[in-house]
């Protein structure tokens, strides 16, 4: 059996009730951050990690998305004739980024449901999946880095972060495996990698099993599609991805086990509204073209922000 990855699956058919009413007639992923829709940063992050077949899967107000990543030629021949190169440029590297493929969800039956749709496009292969909404700064070695533990292992990757201990009941958290008292190494990697003993969605913040959260990224062994077909809905009446999870890794010699990769980086959930404007700020920051002027307005800003809580308003 080899562990080989080339297919990315993009779950972006969630109803983003958390952003309404900005979600109401476009999809969470197609919200601008700085200069282009969320959800072109991650499928970068996948042709950057080598996945070039994505396949999205999609729900109601699904028509931006699939225009975003396709030609406009109308367009495209405005902008050559005014020598707009870099424009021009910029609109059809969203088109020729990768081949993008979409699915309906149906309904949204939750993440699991909408993993499992995907079934037939990915076949009997490992895959990644990356969650449309999230945004992950060092995304591309994030997930190189993931799948190279996942062809070493044998084992299906989730990318978890270290949160604040209050924070534990928003994310999927794992429980990792412990010996002597120590989380059980799965070899050397950039990240720190652990075997993950179990996982629960959305735990109370005593239940918690660690402050481990699972972020919107993992790979994948086909086994998973088994499973999913099996799952009842959990948490939230939802399919959970989690619960799937959670059979993997106590089926390790089946299924080959899960094991966490705990990333250390900056990652925004652009579907809540502060980690959104988050996303913008740092992001423009960071950006070649707007960082510098971005970066002196925001100083210039909290100045004033400062003198003003000093004045008491
Ligand atoms: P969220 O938990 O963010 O749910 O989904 P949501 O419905 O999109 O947003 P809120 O909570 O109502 O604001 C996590 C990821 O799973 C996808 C979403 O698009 C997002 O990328 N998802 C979720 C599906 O594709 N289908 C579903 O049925 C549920």
């Amino acid at each position: 059996m080899t562990f080989e990855v080339n297919k990315a699956v993009i779950p972006a058919a969630g109803l983003g009730t958390r952003f309404l009413p900005a979600t109401k007639a476009m999809p969470k992923e197609m919200l601008p951050v700085v200069d282009r829709p969320a959800i072109q940063y991650v499928v970068e992050e996948a042709v950057e990690a080598g996945l070039t077949d994505i396949l999205m899967v999609t729900g109601r107000n699904k028509t931006p998305l699939e225009n975003h990543f396709d030609r406009v030629l109308e367009l495209e021949s405005a902008l050559e004739e005014r020598g707009d190169q870099h424009k021009l440029e910029a609109v059809r590297h969203a088109s020729n980024l990768a081949d993008v493929h979409y699915l309906r969800q149906g309904s949204p039956l939750g993440l699991g449901h909408a993993v499992y749709r995907a079934h037939q496009h990915v076949g009997d292969e490992s895959f990644a999946v990356l969650l449309g909404d999230d945004i992950i700064a060092e995304g591309g070695q994030l997930l190189r880095e993931m799948v190279r533990v996942h062809r070493e292992t044998g084992a299906s990757v989730v990318a978890v972060q270290e949160v604040p201990q209050e924070q534990v009941s928003s994310y999927g958290v794992v429980a990792p495996q412990l010996v002597d008292g120590e989380f059980k190494s799965a070899g050397d990697y950039e990240w720190p990698t652990y075997w993950v003993n179990s996982l629960v969605e959305k735990p109370a913040v005593e239940d918690a099993p660690s402050n481990f959260a699972v972020i919107g990224r993992y790979v994948l062994r086909p086994e998973a599609f088994e499973i999913l077909e099996n799952t009842p809905p959990g948490r939230g009446g939802e399919i959970q991805l989690t619960d799937a999870l959670v059979e993997m890794a106590a089926n390790r010699e089946e299924t080959g086990g899960v094991v966490a990769l705990v990333y250390g980086g900056r990652r925004f959930d652009t579907g809540n509204k502060f980690e959104y404007l988050k996303a913008n700020v740092e992001l423009a920051i960071a950006n070649a073209e707007h960082g510098p002027e971005v970066r002196e307005w925001i100083q210039q800003y909290a100045q004033q922000l400062a003198q003003q809580t000093k004045n008491g308003n």
